[in-house]
């Protein structure tokens, strides 16, 4: 089936299309996960899919599995798919890409008339970004065993907001179990949102593995006081304390070789008012590199960093880990697979690592899985002007489509 293609210009359509659901003055999206704009991407997917054909299944986390039928229902699926929801500034590309990619494998099976023997389910995972509950990927990952389903339905948002109570709201509390079956193969494509791709002029990355991640909440507490007279030497001021460790944990990155990322993205002081001197001040730290032991020495760094501060400073310091994953390695079946749809094709393509954490990470500890990559200008992601080629993102389309039928084996004409 060398011939089929995927129709890029439908596509683009769909990815602008969605786009528009929380379109952001900046040019990108915003669609935080389970708030009634994902409740209306969700809805407009799950109309295309069965516009499609598909028929669409959603489980207890809320994510959504949109069939397209195999001539043996007896085989496991395929799955493929990525995240509809967004950061809060976000672009138009990161997951919805996977997504769209996957719905467009269907139609262009569709349009040419080519069964599969296994059938394939077209995967939204809840909350990929982690934004607003604090804790990304955690539906895929509940999906793959790593959590209990009451971890993640009790996870709840800053007003208290439990991810199931949402899920409820928006209609999408389905009723089926999360995970526990066999899946044969996950394909997710998306953006690289680094550099590599474009500065060497590829259209497709064939994505080995990914980096390791560890998490934490860093809560530092003081003493709360009055801004204009409390004097200086008295207080125990903990978002200065806060201050002064996040300055530290960035310069752990600078101290270790070859140089993790380590990232401070939130920050709540309590009782966040000017002329209050803060007693709790609460951040996070992202900290990612790909080797497991170097990661773990970086965790006891930012311990160690953070305890000199509180304590020359009178302060209580509590640092708990919130995320751990392991470096992951992807299927070498399925990163072969990718690498010959894309020989097979004539697109130019490099094997890379990646350096951001993607559901199929979670997947890839329960069936074989691989990812493609596409590059993305500039590199540029988690940022409103986020921008992709539409050629590119036909191209990994094109290589979604034909990792899938080789890997559904046995394709035939209707
Ligand atoms: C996903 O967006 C990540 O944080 O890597
Ligand atoms: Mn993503
Ligand atoms: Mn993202």
């Amino acid at each position: 089936m060398k011939e089929s293609k995927v129709d890029g210009g439908r596509l683009w359509a769909s990815l602008m299309d969605m786009g528009r659901v929380g379109a952001t003055s900046g040019g990108g999206s915003g669609r935080l996960a389970l708030t009634d704009l994902d409740r209306e991407a969700r809805d407009l997917f799950v109309d295309w899919c069965r516009g499609a054909g598909c028929a669409v299944r959603i489980d207890r986390m809320g994510n959504i599995f949109a069939r397209r039928a195999g001539t043996d229902e007896a085989r496991s699926p395929i799955m493929t798919g990525s995240h509809l929801d967004t950061q809060p500034l976000g672009g138009k590309f990161d997951g919805v890409y996977g997504v769209l990619a996957g719905l467009e494998v269907v139609r262009a099976l569709n349009d040419a008339n080519i069964e599969t023997e296994a059938p394939i389910d077209v995967v939204v995972w809840t909350d990929e970004e982690g934004v607003r509950f604090q804790s990304s990927m955690i539906a895929s990952g509940i999906f793959a065993g790593m959590y209990d389903l009451d971890h993640g339905l009790s996870s709840a948002d800053s007003n208290g907001n439990t991810m199931g109570e949402e899920l409820e709201r928006i209609g999408y509390a389905g009723p089926e179990p999360v995970g526990g079956y066999p899946v044969e193969a996950f394909f997710e494509a998306h953006i690289e949102q680094g550099p590599l791709l474009e500065s060497e002029g590829k259209s497709v990355g064939v994505v080995l593995g990914a980096q390791g991640q560890r998490c934490y909440r860093v809560t530092v507490e003081g003493e709360e006081g009055h801004a204009g007279t409390l004097p200086m030497d008295q207080r125990r001021d903990a978002l200065l304390g806060a201050a002064r460790m996040i300055d530290a944990v960035n310069r752990v990155a600078f101290s270790h070789q070859p140089r993790p990322v380590i990232t401070v993205g939130a920050i709540q002081a309590r009782p966040n008012s000017p002329n209050t001197i803060s007693g709790r001040t609460e951040f996070t730290v992202d900290s990612r590199h790909p080797d497991s032991d170097l990661l773990a020495a970086i965790g006891d760094d930012l311990r160690r960093v953070c305890a000199e501060i509180a304590d020359a400073a009178g302060l209580d310091v509590n640092i708990e880990q919130t995320t751990h994953r392991p470096t992951i390695t992807f299927d070498p079946s399925c990163i072969t697979a990718i690498r010959e749809a894309a020989d097979g094709l004539g697109i130019s393509h490099r094997d890379l690592y990646s350096a951001a954490g993607h559901d199929a990470c979670n997947i890839s500890l329960c069936a074989p899985t691989g990812m493609i990559f596409v590059p993305c200008e500039k590199g540029l992601s988690h940022n409103e002007k986020e921008n992709a080629k539409p050629e590119d993102l036909t191209a990994g389309a094109d290589v979604l489509l034909h990792a899938i039928l080789g890997r559904a084996n046995k394709e035939s004409r209707r």
